[in-house]
């Protein structure tokens, strides 16, 4: 058994987490920057991260009840992500790294998502939705990589929503917000719904529905019916398809907005309709968070892969389907 430790620093979340090969989580601590006004600024996110990060760590040992001694390696999500908050977490685990002299673990943050979400849900090889503020893609295992299945060809669908909620005045989290409201909705309005193959447009959806809110006609709950309706049953009919093509027997959601109620239950009614079992990831692990680098990493450190901290460099484009999966035969 390793015990590793694993920083997350992608986007607006900074995280330790200490995890087992074996998936016992021996500690989780985030925090994550709230941007006031606006989207998310890199470089605002980053000096979030660089103000928590040794507090962050600090509370992830107390939680773990570890010292370094009893770590095995570090690993850090590397990517893909903003420049400058990756940065962060990967500073940080270098100088853990020559400080302990452990091991450095490179992460993949789309695969922790998948990672997590195996190991919450208990499904051995499932078909995976990763639906995140920054990700949108169908992914399954396929000759030892996370092949894809279909993705967004422009904003991923949780940005989709945030910036909806956000240009209407909505509170943060955005998507929660337009959900409530969606509920509410009692007509369903026209909207662009673009699927093109098994990949997905959500930029001329958001256009529209905001021009559709400028324009007063009809109520935002309608507007929010009509617009979580279209991303959804996008994202369904395609999640649909692959699985229909892929035939497996699982499928499971992971990463932020895996806790949506709502596409929660379109999902289910899809599996169920199609014979094969449905189980999204633990909600205290859909967002990002440090546990899921830890256990990913832990999973890659016990088959031995580390990295020198000279080819530490941070890889904002890195994509799942570049990874090999070592740890699954
Ligand atoms: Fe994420």
């Amino acid at each position: 058994m390793v015990v590793v430790l694993g920083i997350e620093s992608t986007a607006h979340t900074f995280g330790v987490g200490i995890a087992t090969d074996k998936g016992d989580i021996l500690a989780n601590v985030n925090d994550t920057y709230v941007p006031v006004g606006g989207g998310i600024k890199p470089t605002e996110a980053a000096e979030h991260h660089s103000k928590v990060a040794v507090d962050i760590l600090k509370r992830a040992l107390k939680e773990a009840g570890i010292g370094f001694d009893r770590i095995d390696g570090v690993a850090v999500a590397l990517g893909p992500g903003m420049g400058p908050c990756l940065r962060v977490g990967a500073t940080l685990a270098r100088y853990l790294s020559l400080r302990y002299r452990k091991p450095l673990v490179p992460v993949n943050h789309a695969v922790a998502h998948v990672e997590i979400s195996r190991l919450t849900t208990g499904f051995h090889d499932p078909i995976i939705v990763y639906v995140a503020g920054g990700n949108t893609m169908i992914v399954t295992l396929v000759e030892g990589r996370y092949r894809v299945f279909g993705e967004t060809l422009d904003m991923p669908l949780g940005n989709c929503l945030d910036t909806f909620a956000r240009e209407v005045g909505l509170s943060h989290p955005g998507v929660p917000k337009v959900e409530e409201l969606a509920l509410k909705g009692k007509r369903y309005i026209r909207m662009p719904y673009i699927v093109k193959g098994q990949d997905l447009s959500y930029s001329g959806l958001l256009t529209y529905a905001l021009r559709v809110y400028k324009e007063k006609k009809y109520s935002l709950e309608d507007i929010c019916l009509s617009l979580v309706e279209n991303a959804y049953s996008m994202l369904v009919e395609v999640a649909e398809r692959a699985v229909a093509h892929i035939g497996k027997n699982e499928l499971t959601l992971t990463g932020g907005v895996a806790r949506s109620k709502i596409l929660n239950k379109k999902l289910q009614i899809m599996a169920q309709d199609r014979g094969i079992k449905y189980k999204p990831v633990s909600p205290e692990y859909a967002g990002d968070n440090g546990a899921m680098i830890a256990y990913t990493g832990a999973l890659a450190f016990a088959k031995n892969i580390v990295i020198d901290v000279e080819e530490s460099s941070i890889r904002p484009m890195w994509r799942i389907d570049e990874v090999d999966i070592l740890w699954r035969e």
